[in-house]
Protein backbone atom coordinates (compact mmCIF):
# COMPACT_ATOMS: atom_id res chain seq x y z
CA UNK A 1 0.00 0.00 0.00
CA UNK A 2 0.76 3.32 -0.93
CA UNK A 3 0.09 6.62 1.15
CA UNK A 4 -0.71 9.56 -0.61
CA UNK A 5 -2.46 12.81 0.63
CA UNK A 6 -4.06 14.53 -2.48
CA UNK A 7 -6.55 17.91 -1.88
CA UNK A 8 -6.01 17.82 2.26
CA UNK A 9 -7.11 14.10 2.13
CA UNK A 10 -5.36 10.98 3.29
CA UNK A 11 -5.36 7.74 1.09
CA UNK A 12 -4.02 4.54 1.51
CA UNK A 13 -3.61 3.25 -2.79
CA UNK A 14 -2.87 -0.32 -3.58
CA UNK A 15 -0.52 -0.38 -6.31
CA UNK A 16 2.90 -0.59 -7.35
CA UNK A 17 4.94 1.85 -6.53
CA UNK A 18 6.18 2.90 -10.07
CA UNK A 19 2.93 3.51 -10.99
CA UNK A 20 2.83 6.95 -12.12
CA UNK A 21 0.79 9.26 -10.25
CA UNK A 22 -1.53 10.22 -13.09
CA UNK A 23 -2.92 6.94 -13.04
CA UNK A 24 -3.72 6.77 -9.77
CA UNK A 25 -5.69 9.85 -9.30
CA UNK A 26 -7.56 9.00 -12.41
CA UNK A 27 -8.21 5.42 -11.89
CA UNK A 28 -7.69 4.89 -8.15
CA UNK A 29 -9.22 8.08 -7.03
CA UNK A 30 -11.53 9.25 -9.72
CA UNK A 31 -9.73 12.68 -9.90
CA UNK A 32 -10.15 12.92 -13.82
CA UNK A 33 -9.41 16.76 -13.87
CA UNK A 34 -6.06 15.82 -14.64
CA UNK A 35 -5.27 14.83 -18.02
CA UNK A 36 -2.87 12.85 -19.97
CA UNK A 37 -1.54 14.22 -22.96
CA UNK A 38 2.08 12.44 -24.08
CA UNK A 39 2.81 10.33 -21.03
CA UNK A 40 6.55 11.56 -21.24
CA UNK A 41 6.48 14.81 -19.42
CA UNK A 42 6.24 16.73 -22.72
CA UNK A 43 2.79 18.22 -23.01
CA UNK A 44 1.88 19.31 -19.63
CA UNK A 45 -1.36 18.29 -19.22
CA UNK A 46 -1.15 16.38 -16.47
CA UNK A 47 0.62 19.03 -14.43
CA UNK A 48 -0.43 19.37 -10.33
CA UNK A 49 1.37 20.40 -7.75
CA UNK A 50 3.48 18.62 -5.22
CA UNK A 51 4.21 20.72 -2.45
CA UNK A 52 3.03 23.77 -4.57
CA UNK A 53 5.75 22.73 -7.04
CA UNK A 54 4.64 21.85 -10.79
CA UNK A 55 4.90 18.23 -11.36
CA UNK A 56 4.22 15.87 -14.47
CA UNK A 57 1.75 13.41 -12.97
CA UNK A 58 2.70 10.90 -15.61
CA UNK A 59 6.26 10.19 -15.08
CA UNK A 60 6.72 10.72 -11.48
CA UNK A 61 5.90 7.20 -9.37
CA UNK A 62 4.00 7.52 -6.33
CA UNK A 63 6.57 6.06 -4.30
CA UNK A 64 8.97 9.05 -4.94
CA UNK A 65 6.03 11.99 -3.32
CA UNK A 66 6.88 10.30 0.33
CA UNK A 67 4.80 12.66 2.69
CA UNK A 68 4.00 15.47 -0.03
CA UNK A 69 0.99 17.55 -0.11
CA UNK A 70 -0.79 17.06 -3.81
CA UNK A 71 -2.65 19.07 -5.09
CA UNK A 72 -5.29 18.77 -8.35
CA UNK A 73 -7.36 21.16 -9.77
CA UNK A 74 -9.98 19.34 -7.87
CA UNK A 75 -8.35 20.83 -5.00
CA UNK A 76 -7.06 24.06 -6.01
CA UNK A 77 -10.07 26.12 -4.28
CA UNK A 78 -12.89 25.16 -2.74
CA UNK A 79 -15.26 26.96 -4.27
CA UNK A 80 -13.63 27.09 -7.72
CA UNK A 81 -12.98 30.68 -7.19
CA UNK A 82 -8.80 30.65 -6.98
CA UNK A 83 -8.16 33.96 -8.74
CA UNK A 84 -6.52 31.84 -11.99
CA UNK A 85 -9.80 29.98 -12.37
CA UNK A 86 -12.01 33.28 -11.87
CA UNK A 87 -9.69 35.42 -14.43
CA UNK A 88 -9.81 32.01 -16.72
CA UNK A 89 -13.63 32.29 -16.89
CA UNK A 90 -13.40 35.53 -17.26
CA UNK A 91 -11.15 35.81 -19.98
CA UNK A 92 -13.14 33.35 -22.05
CA UNK A 93 -9.62 31.06 -21.77
CA UNK A 94 -10.61 27.51 -22.87
CA UNK A 95 -11.25 26.61 -26.61
CA UNK A 96 -11.60 22.23 -26.41
CA UNK A 97 -10.26 22.64 -23.18
CA UNK A 98 -8.14 19.17 -22.87
CA UNK A 99 -5.20 21.29 -21.99
CA UNK A 100 -6.68 23.96 -19.62
CA UNK A 101 -6.54 22.34 -15.60
CA UNK A 102 -2.49 21.79 -16.36
CA UNK A 103 -2.87 25.80 -17.76
CA UNK A 104 -4.60 26.63 -14.48
CA UNK A 105 -2.20 24.37 -12.29
CA UNK A 106 1.05 25.63 -13.83
CA UNK A 107 -0.30 29.42 -13.74
CA UNK A 108 -1.06 28.88 -9.76
CA UNK A 109 2.26 27.75 -9.27
CA UNK A 110 3.75 30.62 -11.05
CA UNK A 111 2.24 33.19 -9.32
CA UNK A 112 2.94 31.57 -5.70
CA UNK A 113 6.30 32.18 -6.89
CA UNK A 114 6.19 35.27 -8.28
CA UNK A 115 2.98 37.39 -7.82
CA UNK A 116 3.34 39.83 -10.27
CA UNK A 117 5.55 38.00 -13.12
CA UNK A 118 5.96 40.16 -16.91
CA UNK A 119 5.32 38.76 -19.98
CA UNK A 120 8.61 36.96 -20.18
CA UNK A 121 8.45 35.31 -16.76
CA UNK A 122 4.75 34.14 -18.03
CA UNK A 123 6.15 32.73 -21.34
CA UNK A 124 9.24 31.14 -19.27
CA UNK A 125 7.28 29.41 -16.80
CA UNK A 126 4.04 28.35 -18.96
CA UNK A 127 6.44 26.84 -22.15
CA UNK A 128 5.87 23.28 -21.03
CA UNK A 129 1.99 23.53 -20.93
CA UNK A 130 0.80 23.16 -24.31
CA UNK A 131 -1.87 24.11 -26.20
CA UNK A 132 -3.27 22.83 -29.50
CA UNK A 133 -6.14 25.09 -29.69
CA UNK A 134 -3.44 28.32 -29.28
CA UNK A 135 -4.52 29.84 -26.34
CA UNK A 136 -1.80 31.34 -25.27
CA UNK A 137 -2.66 35.28 -25.88
CA UNK A 138 -5.71 34.55 -23.68
CA UNK A 139 -3.81 32.54 -21.06
CA UNK A 140 -0.86 35.25 -21.00
CA UNK A 141 -4.08 38.04 -20.10
CA UNK A 142 -5.27 36.14 -17.86
CA UNK A 143 -2.48 35.45 -15.84
CA UNK A 144 -2.14 38.98 -15.56
CA UNK A 145 -5.42 39.36 -14.53
CA UNK A 146 -5.11 36.63 -11.87
CA UNK A 147 -2.60 38.32 -10.30
CA UNK A 148 -4.04 42.21 -10.07
CA UNK A 149 -7.34 39.81 -8.59
CA UNK A 150 -4.64 38.04 -5.75
CA UNK A 151 -3.76 41.83 -4.86
CA UNK A 152 -7.56 42.62 -4.54
CA UNK A 153 -7.83 44.16 -8.21
S1 LIG B 1 0.77 13.81 -20.06
FE1 LIG B 1 2.27 14.41 -18.64
S2 LIG B 1 3.44 15.92 -19.67
FE2 LIG B 1 2.06 15.14 -21.19
S1 LIG C 1 -7.74 24.60 -25.19
FE1 LIG C 1 -7.60 22.95 -26.61
S2 LIG C 1 -5.62 22.15 -26.27
FE2 LIG C 1 -5.67 23.94 -25.09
Amino acid sequence: MIALNVNGKSYQVDVSGDTPLLWVLRDHLGLTGTKYGCGVAACGACTVHADGEQTRACITPVSSLGGKQITTIEGLSAQGDHPVQKAWIEGDVPQCGYCQSGQIMAAAALLVKNPNPSDADIDSAMSGVLCRCGTYQRIRKAIHRAADMAKGG
